[in-house]
């Protein structure tokens, strides 16, 4: 619950070099101007905005242009578009915040329930404790969110708490469960596929 939306174009400096992932079904990749349109077709459903923290809307391709423009500028931040078949289904990525880097991330609503976003997030879990050295990560989901909820539990995040957090969409405050995976749990959690039981 975090970015993936409107952050206030302040200090840009050049766009980080993203990388593309790949995974068994999945391509992120940077975002590019070209992706406006597709970007808000699949934000015309409230659904996503109110699950968010910064995703207005109603939702403007002038937000989404504003958006590309905006992302990959500061340190330690990688934001990608998620795509099946070279076709956008979603947005994912992780920037700097206080108290440590923080993952978002959303899927078209006609893509939910096939294990997309789960996918996406662990691949973007991936680079951020490989290439990007990230020490730990945070997510936020609101209360009445459970896919999101599980998304982060099957990404091994662990729950912090609870804090009231701001739903631009909504223009009010929300209760948010807190989440965070360190690079130590990851590592556990990477290793177990390979040293569980072998009879
Ligand atoms: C949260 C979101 C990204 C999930 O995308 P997705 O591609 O459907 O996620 P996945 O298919 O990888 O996993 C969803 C999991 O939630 C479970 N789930 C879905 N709805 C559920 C519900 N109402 N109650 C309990 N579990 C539910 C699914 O069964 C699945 O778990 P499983 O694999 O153990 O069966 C998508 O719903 C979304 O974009 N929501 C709006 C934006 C948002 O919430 N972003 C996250 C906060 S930043």
């Amino acid at each position: 619950m975090t970015m993936l939306s409107q952050q206030a174009v302040t200090t840009l400096g050049p766009q980080n070099a993203v990388p593309a992932l790949k995974t068994e079904r999945l391509v992120l990749r940077a975002p590019c101007a070209e992706d406006a349109a597709a970007m808000t077709r699949l934000l015309a459903d409230r659904r996503i905005a109110i699950n968010t923290a910064r995703i207005p809307y109603p939702y403007a391709i002038a937000d989404a242009e504003q958006f590309i423009a905006s992302v990959n500028r500061l340190d330690g931040e990688a934001t990608f578009v998620v795509t099946l078949d070279a076709m956008m289904i979603g947005v994912c990525g992780v920037e700097p915040r206080e108290g440590g880097p923080e993952i978002g991330y959303w899927a078209g609503v006609s893509h939910w329930g096939q294990g997309y976003a789960t996918e996406a997030v662990r691949a973007l879990i991936d680079h951020a404790f490989t290439d990007l050295q990230h020490e730990m990560l945070q997510a936020g989901t609101r209360v009445s969110n459970p896919a999101s909820r599980r998304v982060l539990e099957k990404c091994g995040f662990q729950w912090t708490g609870v804090r009231l957090s701001r739903v631009r969409a909504l223009n009010s405050a929300a209760p948010t469960d807190r989440y965070r995976l360190d690079r130590r749990l990851w590592l556990s959690l990477k290793s177990w596929s390979c040293a569980g039981r072998v009879a």
